[in-house]
């Protein structure tokens, strides 16, 4: 009898506990979301940005059609013309978008390895492609969704809405008076 009192008396006591750890763990939850919904408002960090950049130059090699400032005047001839993306009007979450998917219609890559393998870019597989100019990228450089994102911030920091390259914008923009800047006059 002493025994299964005890034992109720046990189990009253873990049960509140329990309680008692799901509502500390409540509002420990909710500044825990806070604070993650803060940090995706913030100004990223500029070694990212300078990382942005790097991939779009090198990894990403979007230059290539985009041009090293993004302005359109692609840096290799062969490649197709790739817009001036310092007058895009997209926004953050359509440049990932259509880093990721690439645009059916164009000649724009999609940068996403299983873009077209589970249906996420406009629901649409392999098979489906060959209809459509948009490949992926060739020589193979697909990105992860982290250094799409990177890119992503890069353009949204130096390039959407900054208006044409010229002298002063090219030192900021590579943070000193490489090469490339000395086409446009001081
Ligand atoms: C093979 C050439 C090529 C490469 C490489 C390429 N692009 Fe493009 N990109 C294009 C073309 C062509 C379009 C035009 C699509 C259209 O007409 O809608 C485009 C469109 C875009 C757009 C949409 C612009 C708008 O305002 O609608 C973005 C953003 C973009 N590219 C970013 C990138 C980024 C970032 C990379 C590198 C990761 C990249 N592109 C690599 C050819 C290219």
């Amino acid at each position: 009898m002493t025994d299964t009192r005890e034992q109720s008396r046990w189990l009253r006591l873990l049960s509140r506990g329990v309680v008692s750890v799901a509502i500390a763990a409540g509002l420990l939850a909710a500044p825990t979301a806070r604070g993650q919904g803060q940090a995706q408002t913030q100004a990223p960090d500029p070694s990212d940005i300078a990382e942005g950049m790097r991939l779009y130059q090198q990894k990403g090699n979007c230059q290539a059609c985009h041009g090293w400032a993004a302005d359109g005047r692609k840096t290799d001839n062969q490649m197709p013309d790739g817009p001036n993306l310092r007058e895009t009007r997209l926004n953050r979450s359509a440049l990932v978008m259509t880093i990721k998917c690439g645009r059916l219609a164009t000649q724009m890559p999609a940068f996403d390895k299983f873009a077209y393998s589970d249906g996420r870019c406009y629901g649409k597989k392999e098979a489906d492609l060959k209809s459509y100019p948009t490949r992926m990228p060739d020589p193979p450089s697909t990105l992860q969704q982290r250094e799409i994102e990177l890119i992503a911030d890069f353009l949204v920091a130096k390039v959407v809405g900054k208006g044409p390259m010229d002298h002063a914008k090219c030192l900021e923009y590579w943070g000193s008076d490489v090469e490339a800047c000395r086409d446009f006059p001081k």
